[in-house]
C-alpha cells in the first residue's frame, strides 16, 4: 500500500544492514577444541527463553549454554544484559571472578535507553551490541549479495527480497510514517509538518499523530516493498549498510518541496520507481534471531578470545559516542 516509509529512524530502527563482510553465525572449529560454558546471568527484560542448543541451531560445536547460576564457578564466560543490572533487578555476578572468566556486556538498546552506564567502567571484558566496533558485533539484521550465499550450503537465515510486480508499483497511498514516539520537540515531527504541506502522509504506529485514531500496525517493512525515506545520519552513513538507490535521503533535496515533488513523480513513473527497488533482486536479508543467535555468537567469540585478557575501560564514553 505504501511507496515510501518516511523512516525518521533512530539507530534501532535501522534494522537492515548491508555489511561488506556479514557476520553470520558460522560453524567454527576451535583451535583449542575445548568446550565452552556460557552462563546467561539474567533473561533480558525478565522474559524467559530456553538456553539454545548451538549445535542444533548453528552447528556450533562445544558450546554449553546455561542459565543455572550454580555454573558460575566454572563458566568460561558470563553474559550480563545491561537493563537488569542497571535498574537493580539483578546484581552483577560475585567477585572475585574465576580466573580467565569473561564477563560480556550485552545491550541492544539505544544510548538514551541505556541508563547508568557510568557504573560499569572496568567491569566487563567484552562488549556485545549492534555497534560495528563491538567485540562481539550482532546487528539487528543485514543485507548480503544473493550470489555469495547461494554458493554455500542452504541457509535457513535467508529471506529473499522480492521486486514488486508491475501492478504493485502503483500505490494508491504514497507516503506512510510509522512512529512510536511523538514529541513536538522532535526534528522528525517538525519535518513531518513541513512535508505535509506538500504531500499527504498517513501516520501509523504506537504514538501516531494525536489525531490518528490509535491505529495499531506493524511497520510495513522492507519485505513489503517500501522505499525508506530517511532523515538523521548522513547518506554516507546509510550507504555503509544499504545500496545507494535503496533509500531516499531528505538531504538529497535542497527543499522539502523538492522531496515531495520527487515522491509524486515516482508515483507517475513506475520505471523510475523500479530503480529504487531493483536492488532487491540481488540481495537477501538476514534478521537476527533474539536471543539464541546472540548467545551462540558470543560462545564462538569466547572460544576465539580464549587465553586473552580484555578489559572494557570506557564503556559510557564509547557507547554514547
Ligand atoms: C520520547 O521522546 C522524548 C523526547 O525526545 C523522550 O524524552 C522520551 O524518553 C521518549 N520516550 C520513549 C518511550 O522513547
Ligand atoms: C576481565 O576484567 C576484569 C576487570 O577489569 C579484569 O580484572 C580481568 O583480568 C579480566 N579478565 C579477562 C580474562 O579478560
Amino acid at each position: 500500500m505504501c511507496v515510501a516509509t518516511v523512516g525518521f529512524v533512530s539507530i534501532l530502527g535501522v534494522s537492515l544492514l548491508w555489511l561488506p563482510e556479514p557476520r553470520v553465525v558460522e560453524p567454527r572449529v576451535s583451535e583449542v577444541n575445548r568446550p565452552v560454558t556460557l552462563l546467561i546471568w539474567t533473561h533480558p527484560f525478565g522474559h524467559y527463553s530456553r538456553p539454545p542448543d548451538c549445535f542444533e541451531l548453528y552447528q556450533i560445536d562445544q558450546c554449553t549454554l546455561t542459565d543455572d547460576a550454580r555454573a558460575y564457578p566454572h563458566a568460561d564466560a558470563v553474559i550480563v544484559h545491561h537493563r537488569e543490572v542497571a535498574t537493580g533487578k539483578a546484581d552483577l555476578p560475585p567477585e572475585p571472578r574465576p580466573r580467565a572468566q569473561k564477563w560480556i556486556w550485552m545491550n541492544f538498546e539505544s544510548p538514551t535507553h541505556t541508563p547508568r552506564l557510568g557504573h560499569f567502567e572496568d567491569v566487563f571484558n567484552l562488549t556485545m551490541t549492534y555497534r560495528t566496533d563491538s567485540d562481539i558485533f550482532v546487528p539487528y539484521g543485514y543485507l548480503f549479495p544473493r550470489a555469495r550465499r547461494n554458493k554455500g550450503a542452504p541457509n535457513h537465515f535467508v529471506h529473499p527480497l522480492r521486486v514488486p510486480t508491475r501492478s504493485r508499483l502503483y500505490r494508491p497511498r504514497l507516503v506512510v510514517w510509522v512512529v512510536s514516539n511523538w514529541s513536538e520537540s522532535h526534528a522528525r515531527v517538525a519535518f513531518y509538518y513541513r512535508l505535509t504541506r506538500h504531500i499527504r502522509v498517513d501516520v501509523f504506529g504506537r504514538a501516531g499523530r494525536p489525531d490518528a485514531k490509535g491505529q495499531q500496525r506493524g511497520a510495513p517493512g522492507r519485505k513489503a516493498g517500501a522505499i525508506p525515506v530517511v532523515l538523521g545520519p548522513s547518506r554516507q552513513n546509510y550507504e555503509r549498510f544499504l545500496p545507494p538507490e535503496a533509500f531516499i535521503h531528505v538531504d538529497d533535496f535542497p527543499t522539502v518541496r523538492g522531496l515531495a515533488r520527487y515522491l509524486l513523480m515516482l508515483r507517475r513513473n513506475p520505471s523510475r520507481m523500479r530503480r529504487h527497488l531493483d536492488w532487491r533482486g540481488s540481495y537477501s536479508m538476514h534478521q537476527a534471531s533474539f536471543w539464541a543467535e546472540h548467545y551462540c555468537t558470543a560462545c564462538n567469540a569466547v572460544m576465539r578470545n580464549r587465553g586473552r585478557t580484555d578489559v572494557v575501560q570506557h564503556l559510557a564514553g564509547w557507547f554514547e559516542s
